[in-house]
């Protein structure tokens, strides 16, 4: 994995009990890939979501022993089979549950806490503000906020103005989370807060972070040509397969293949035949086929 300049990258969520349950059991483990922070050379925050405290601080305990370096509690998930148990964003709806397990995770480990919310539960109760300062208060390090509401998913537009308004009530710094798609919307964004947080804008797209940190920093833009996109697709689809194997590797890596390949002309046949391939080589062709044609027509 690359981490393509961020700062920080985060694990994609992981239950707190199938944290649990993989000490327990090998098959679970391998599974769960997770990450290797020895061969893993930048910050890595492994993201847990979970109910219960003494679980959530459990697998805190675990992330920090495989060489995390932050635990961050996910408060902002707002799929029903997640929000459903009571996970997830749902903990915007109980403070007093979601207060217990800010302490549980913040005593349990060394290593920094942080937390990731949405602006509430709906627009009838957005209650970011008081649960951002709660979360200060028993000792979180940052605090992520996506500027929308659990009943939002990923409607509508994110609301910047709110993340400012958490930002001033905080001393602690708050990461900016949103619609950000470009170099421009990110040092707009950064107004209102300390960090900005990019998921989708780099989903196909991975050195926008590259270019953003360079934005930032008022460096060149690092300018990225084709050659370089097959190569990042290359070794995106090798880390794929080498994780999760040919079969489940080949179906995982299609909607990766469908980001890289949006915007240039052919994406969307070279979209179908990527979704009815089944095999490692047969995908590495079309691959080839495609983007080297690209290479070939900038040089
Ligand atoms: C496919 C997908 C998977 C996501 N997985 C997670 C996750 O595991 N943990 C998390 O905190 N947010 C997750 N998110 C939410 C993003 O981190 C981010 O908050 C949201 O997409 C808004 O930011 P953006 O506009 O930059 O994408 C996910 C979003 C998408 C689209």
């Amino acid at each position: 994995m690359n981490h393509f300049g961020a700062g920080l990258v985060y694990s994609e969520m992981v239950a707190s009990r199938a944290i649990m349950e993989a000490l327990k059991n090998t098959k679970v483990r391998k599974r769960l890939h997770f990450f290797d922070a020895s061969i893993e050379p930048y910050l890595v925050s492994m993201q847990i979501v979970g109910n219960d405290p003494e679980i959530m601080a459990d697998a805190a305990r675990f992330s920090e022993q495989l060489g995390a370096t932050c635990v961050d509690i996910n408060m902002g998930c707002p799929v029903k089979k997640v929000v459903n148990i009571d996970c997830g964003a749902a903990l915007m709806k109980d403070e007093a549950l979601a207060a217990k397990i800010l302490r549980a995770v913040v005593a349990a480990v060394r290593i920094p806490v942080t937390v990731k919310m949405r602006l509430g539960w709906d627009f009838q109760h957005i209650n970011v503000i008081e649960l951002a300062k709660m979360a200060e208060n028993e000792g979180v390090c940052a605090v992520a906020v996506h500027g929308r509401t659990r009943s939002q998913f990923y409607e509508g537009t994110a609301n910047w103005q709110i993340i400012s308004e958490v930002k001033q009530s905080l001393k602690i710094p708050v990461i900016g989370n949103g619609d950000v798609k470009d170099i421009f919307g990110a040092s707009e964004l950064l107004k209102s807060c300390n960090a900005v947080m990019i998921g989708r804008g780099a989903c196909g797209r991975p050195w926008l972070l590259r270019q953003v940190a360079a934005h930032l920093d008022n460096a060149q833009i690092p300018k990225q040509c084709n050659i370089q996109v097959l190569d990042t697709i290359h070794s995106h689809l090798a880390l794929i397969l080498e994780t999760y194997g040919e079969d489940k590797g080949t179906r995982l890596a299609r909607k990766h293949l469908d980001w890289y390949s949006k915007g240039y002309p052919g994406a969307a046949a070279f979209r179908s035949t990527v979704n009815s391939e089944v095999t490692a080589s047969g995908m590495y062709a079309l691959v080839d086929e495609f983007f080297s044609g690209l290479v070939a027509h900038e040089s």
